[in-house]
């Protein structure tokens, strides 16, 4: 194999310099519609790759890449060389992005290219993806960096550089951000079900303070981050452990909240839903009545009827099959529901069983400055391979660190 193809399990993925014998593929992109070309703009240099993919020997043309030079200084070692890619849709999904990008950065480095970027929209998930699996670090956003039709649009950027260049540490702190960029950073993909699990931890991992509450050890900033992750879900899913500790209040969407949600086909809230097994849940508190959805409480079978009459006077209760793990069981019939964006807000047991069953596609871990000793609950058995995440986000506020982690799958 030469140096520029890489196996996958689709065939051997190769990249070469688009020529007239090998002509870029039509690959259009929702990224790409950009309305009208700056005159300036228009004679930029760009250089293009062909991506190809070989199986059986019949060679496809899967998508192509660009890139333009970026200037950082005036010096030959300040001229960045930022990547762009497209894929055919029905070659999408299949790791040929990160294999590509890889693939570029390395033959860029070899022409002596130190650093080579990549910018993204942040709502743009797969190829955030797919540039953490290709080795690329995320550096931070730049806002209002990019017009297209549509308007302006901030962008991710991520570099790769050359082994031995200097790195500094990966995201940059943000101090503050008006509610607009708050709700960027913690975008659903369109597409797809989705499962968000959210925790606030202490340094020493603790994920409650003296009182047995998550509230003591989080901070207004973190309850905002909270409130941003839920507010464009379908669900929010929580263990009977943590409804007993918390005692959450009603689920209602906000004004503001709400005619988003109309725009997107989402109902007015998002639903809560539970898993207990034994029912002893606090059926008078508030959010069983005046949540603006009937909570739903999933449950595993063998009730005497008077438990189970208690729970469906307050909400709608799923007894599990039973057939497979609880987890998948439940996030399985939310889907049935068409429940598809989820926030997985704990505890930890639920947590465990969720990581397990192998649900989870995003991690938001909240880092909380304290240490609180006290306060941690057991996790459960180990996951038997664990997942890999990628880190596509840091903010910071008050001394907390709020991650975004993706799976790697
Ligand atoms: N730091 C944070 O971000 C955060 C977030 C959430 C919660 N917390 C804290 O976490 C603590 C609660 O966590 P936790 O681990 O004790 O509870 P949990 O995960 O919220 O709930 C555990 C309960 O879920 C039900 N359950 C779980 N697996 C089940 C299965 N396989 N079959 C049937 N039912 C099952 C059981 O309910 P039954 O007991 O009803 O049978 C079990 O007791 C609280 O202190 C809370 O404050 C912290």
């Amino acid at each position: 194999m030469t140096p520029n193809a890489e196996s996958l399990g689709i065939g051997i993925v190769s990249i070469r310099r688009i020529d007239d014998e090998h002509p870029r593929p039509t690959s259009p992109s929702e990224y790409d519609d950009w309305g009208e070309f700056a005159p300036e703009a228009r004679g930029m240099p760009i250089e293009r790759w062909l991506i190809e993919v070989t199986h059986d020997g019949e060679v496809s043309a899967v998508g192509d890449m660009s890139a333009h030079a970026v200037w950082h200084g005036p010096t030959p070692g300040s001229r960045a060389s930022n990547i762009g890619i497209s894929l055919i849709d029905d070659w999408r999904g299949h790791g040929i992005g990160a294999v590509a990008q890889r693939l570029l950065a390395e033959e860029l480095h070899a022409d002596g290219v130190i650093r080579v970027e990549a910018s993204t929209d942040v709502e743009n998930i797969a190829e955030q993806r797919a540039l953490a699996r290709a080795g690329f670090a995320l550096d931070g956003v730049l806002r209002g960096a990019q017009q297209r039709r549509d308007g302006q649009h901030d962008l991710q950027v991520w570099s790769h550089v050359s082994a031995g260049a200097p790195s500094s540490i990966i995201g940059l702190p943000t101090t503050d951000l008006d509610a607009i960029a708050l709700a960027r950073a913690y975008p659903w993909p369109a597409d797809r079900a989705w499962l968000r699990a959210m925790m606030v931890l202490t340094l020493d991992g603790a994920v409650a303070g003296a009182d047995g509450r998550s509230g003591s050890i989080s901070s207004p900033f973190d309850q905002r981050v909270l409130a941003e992750a839920r507010r464009l879900s379908d669900a929010i899913l929580i263990g009977a452990g943590t409804l007993r500790a918390e005692r959450y209040k009603p689920m209602k969407a906000r004004d503001d909240a709400q005619v988003e949600r109309a725009s997107l086909g989402l109902a007015e809230a998002p639903v809560l839903a539970v898993l207990s097994g034994s029912l002893d849940l606090p059926w008078s508190d508030p959010l069983f009545a005046e949540s603006a959805r009937r909570p739903i409480v999933f449950t595993t079978a063998g009730h005497e009827n008077a438990d189970l009459e208690a729970a469906q006077a307050a909400a709608d209760v799923v007894v599990l099959p039973g057939v497979r793990d609880v987890a998948t069981e439940c996030v399985e019939e939310l889907h049935k529901r068409g429940l598809m964006r989820i926030v997985c807000e704990g505890g930890v047991r639920l947590l465990a069983g969720v990581a397990a069953a192998g649900l989870i596609d995003e991690v938001d871990l909240s880092l909380s400055p304290l240490l609180a000793a006290g306060g941690q609950v057991h996790v459960g058995p180990p996951v038997p391979s664990p997942v890999r995440y990628a880190l596509v986000q840091t903010l910071q506020h008050d001394g907390f660190l709020f991650t975004r982690y993706l799976a790697e799958h």
